[in-house]
């Protein structure tokens, strides 16, 4: 194969050397060569979100990026969402309104949701651009900005219900 490339990563507070192919997605690099398989591989193509990790705060569709294009970046998976044992409050939130059926899109659709809501709180604008009542942001503008993590389940209704309680409660937490 082609040579292997030194590649320092730093996933969920930890720092990782890694020798890679160059071409190595984040998201391969964190599933086969760091073990955290808790970040989804849906269709490997930007196109479902099932990958979404948070890098320095902002969420990103891992297989869209190479992992050599990412030294230096703070990374967060869903793996890193849960400190000292206890749930982020979204996991909580998506536990109790019944975020997810099979589960497959729903660590995307957290780790989304967490730098979704610092989004709302910088006022990053967004399509439908109904943010008159930030930092509660309408369902519909959460359903616009969380369009990129597709939910084949379509539990849609309460994902957005969980991401609805959870704002305001999140600062500070994006990574
Ligand atoms: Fe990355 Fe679908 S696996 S967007
Ligand atoms: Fe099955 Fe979303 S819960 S894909």
């Amino acid at each position: 194969g082609p040579a292997k490339s030194d590649v320092r990563l730093t996933v969920n507070g930890q720092t990782h050397d890694l020798a890679l192919d160059p071409r190595t997605s984040l998201l391969d690099a964190l599933r086969d060569h760091l073990g955290l398989a808790g970040t989804k591989k849906g269709c490997d193509h930007g196109q479902c979100g099932a990958c979404t990790v948070l890098v320095n705060g902002v969420r990103l569709n891992a297989c869209l990026s190479l992992a050599v294009a990412r030294e230096g970046d703070s990374i967060v998976t869903i793996e890193g969402l849960a400190a000292d044992g206890k749930l982020h409050p979204l996991q909580e939130a998506f536990v109790k309104h019944d975020g997810f059926q099979c589960g497959y899109c729903t660590p995307g659709q957290i780790c989304s949701a967490v730098g979704m809501l610092d989004e709302i709180q910088r006022g990053v604008p967004s399509a439908v651009g109904d943010l008159a009542a930030a930092p509660q942001a309408s369902s519909v503008e959460i359903r616009e900005r969380m369009s990129g993590n597709i939910c084949r389940c379509s539990a849609y209704p309460n994902i957005v219900a969980a991401i609805m309680e959870t704002q305001g409660k999140t600062e500070g937490r994006a990574g």
